[in-house]
Order: structure tokens, then C-alpha cells, then sequence
């Protein structure tokens, strides 16, 4: 049988930057997201015995090496559940161009686990699957459940899971991408997560961790977009800081995401409250309130350096469309 699931990206409020497992991905800290509307991946798998090997296609191309490989073994894992020997066929398109430095992992894992599961027949409750798309991809565990999720620490593979704390909607904070051209990434975010110990900040980093869950949970749920906003610029600098510190350093802005910095500093002087957020590159994630977005928008696309605007709402986690 097969199965087609539509997966949101997400981004995190609080990051996940650093693990305790490498294997099972299990992180060093608990994190905070919410899905992204405009931002998702599309992934069909069906398993056919007359298939000999497994095939992987990803935006059109048949992957290859190190990339094909992920995939392998996530289905693998799959069939080991599902007592399967068949091979599958997977095609997963991004509705957002390759090479923009906006990650497809935490998307494409999320829509692989379901749509690989369904297939295989199995019927699995949410947090199974987002135990599963934690081993694919750390991130990938966050946007399996809806609107703004939670990812917990833990302590074993069976009880590190995002759930959702509020659905999506609950809300109307948006997230605008300022997607700025790229540097070719030397050292991976997988790879960059085990360098998290070389940095003298981690250790600091991680004292705090468990208080900022709290106070960003309270204050979504209060509804307190400054207390919020602060919080979420002051973990982004946190975690690049560690990144920027780490052996060897890990330095992923440009000129570009320094500009947008004071870009969102410069809106907030003017009343047009909005505050930052970056991952492992370049782009710049604006978050502001829906009756806002649209001026972030326009100003934003009148900035050189500025290639592309995604403007996104909370999302839906990752489900079946087909
Ligand atoms: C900076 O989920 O891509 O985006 O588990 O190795 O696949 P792996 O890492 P990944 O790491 C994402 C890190 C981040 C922060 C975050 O999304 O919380």
C-alpha cells in the first residue's frame, strides 16, 4: 500500500543543540517549537516486493551515498516493527528550493516516519511516531505533533518525545524567513551538534535549560509576546554563541544575518515589535504577530541580500493526504 503525508518544517523557540546519545539522538535539553505553514515536505512510501533494492528520490533526484543511507535505515528500522523484508519506494519533494539553508531534515523525517509506517501497515499513536522521527532526526520528533510542541528531554528513548501544549491557532504569532545567500556548510548539523562540549559556554548553557522550557511555555501560554520574544532572541544568541565557541568554531551567519539583526532591532524602535531566531545557517526566522506580518514583509523584501520571504502561521504536525 501506499502512503503520501504532508509534514510541516518547524522552528525552535528553544533549540536543540547538543546530544546524549548520538545513536538515539537524545538530546542534552528539552526544546520548544511550533509547525510552519509554508514551509513542509510531501513524501510518499510503498513497499513492493517486486522492488530488489530500495529506492530514495528527493526533489525530483534519485539520492545517493550518505543521504540515501539515512533513509535506508530509517526504513529499516520500520521493517524491523513491522516484521516487512520488502523494499520500498520513497519520493519526497520540499515545496521550498534546495540550497535556501532552510533544513529539510526535521520535515523530511517527519513525513518519512509516517508515511513509512502507514505503509508498512502499522498504526502507531503519535508519540511512537515521534520517538521514531527523533532517531531519523532529532528535530523530526517536533513536527510529527501540532501547532506549538514541546520535545522532552527525558530519560530513555521511550519517554524523549514531543507533544503538542498548544494547537496550532491558539495563537496568531507568526514567522517570517528572511532567507539570505548561503555559505556552503563545511561541517554538518549532525556534526555539529557532538562538537557542543569543546565550547566553555555549554556547561553554563545547560544549567539554564530547564527554566527557559518553563518560562517560554508560560509565557505562550500567557499570551506575553515581549516576554516571549525575549526569551526566544536570548536562546538564539545563546546557542550561536556555543556554536561560534565550539572546536572547531562553528560560524553560520553572514553579513546578511548580522544586517537582519539590527533589521528587527530597528523595526522594534519604530513600534513594530518583532524579534529574531536563527538555526545552523544564515537565514533569519522574524517572529511577529499576524496583524504585523505583512509590513515585516514589504520592508523586508526592499533589503538587498534578501532573495527570498516565507511568511508562515502555526501549523498541523505531520498527516496522511494520500
Ligand atoms: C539548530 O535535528 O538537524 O535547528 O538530530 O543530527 O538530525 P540531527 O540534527 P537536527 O538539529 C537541528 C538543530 C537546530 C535547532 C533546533 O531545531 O532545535
Amino acid at each position: 500500500m501506499k502512503a503520501t503525508v504532508k509534514a510541516p518544517a518547524n522552528i525552535a523557540f528553544i533549540k536543540y543543540w547538543g546530544k546524549r546519545d548520538e545513536k538515539l539522538r537524545l538530546p542534552a535539553n528539552g526544546s520548544v517549537s511550533m509547525n510552519l505553514s509554508g514551509v513542509f515536505s510531501t513524501t510518499s512510501v510503498e513497499f513492493d516486493e517486486k522492488l530488489k533494492n530500495d529506492t530514495v528520490k528527493i526533489d525530483g533526484k534519485y539520492s545517493k551515498d550518505r543521504e540515501k543511507l539515512r533513509v535506508i535505515k530509517h526504513l529499516d528500522r520500520i521493517r524491523k516493527m513491522a516484521l516487512l523484508k520488502m523494499k520500498a519506494r520513497v519520493e519526497s519533494d520540499n515545496n521550498f528550493p534546495k540550497g535556501t539553508g532552510i533544513a529539510s531534515s526535521a520535515s523530511g523525517f517527519a513525513a518519512l516516519t509516517l508515511a513509512a509506517s502507514k505503509s508498512a501497515g502499522l498504526s502507531l499513536p503519535e508519540k511512537e511516531l515521534s520517538i521514531l522521527a527523533r532517531i531519523g532526526s532529532g528535530s523530526a520528533c517536533r513536527s510529527i505533533p501540532d501547532g506549538f510542541v514541546e520535545w522532552k528531554k527525558g530519560t530513555s528513548s521511550k519517554s524523549s518525545y514531543a507533544h503538542s501544549i498548544f494547537p496550532h491557532g491558539y495563537w496568531d504569532i507568526c514567522n517570517v524567513i528572511a532567507v539570505v545567500g548561503s555559505i556552503k556548510k563545511e561541517i554538518s548539523s549532525t556534526k555539529g551538534h557532538s562538537l557542543v562540549g569543546s565550547s566553555p559556554f555549554f556547561k553554563p548553557r545547560m544549567a539554564g535549560m530547564r527554566k527557559k522550557v518553563l518560562e517560554i511555555k508560560k509565557a505562550i501560554s500567557n499570551k506575553d509576546f515581549t516576554k516571549f520574544g525575549e526569551i526566544t532572541e536570548r536562546e538564539a544568541i545563546n546557542m550561536h554563541a556555543v556554536m561560534m565557541t565550539s572546536s572547531p568554531p562553528l560560524y553560520y551567519w553572514t553579513p546578511d544575518t548580522v544586517g537582519l539583526i539590527i533589521f528587527v532591532r530597528n523595526c522594534r524602535k519604530i513600534g513594530l515589535e518583532c524579534y529574531f531566531t536563527m538555526d545552523a545557517g544564515p537565514n533569519v526566522h522574524i517572529i511577529c504577530r499576524e496583524k504585523d506580518s505583512k509590513r515585516i514583509e514589504s520592508r523586508l523584501r526592499k533589503i538587498s541580500g534578501v532573495e527570498r520571504v516565507i511568511v508562515n502561521k502555526t501549523e498541523a504536525g505531520a498527516r496522511i493526504v494520500g
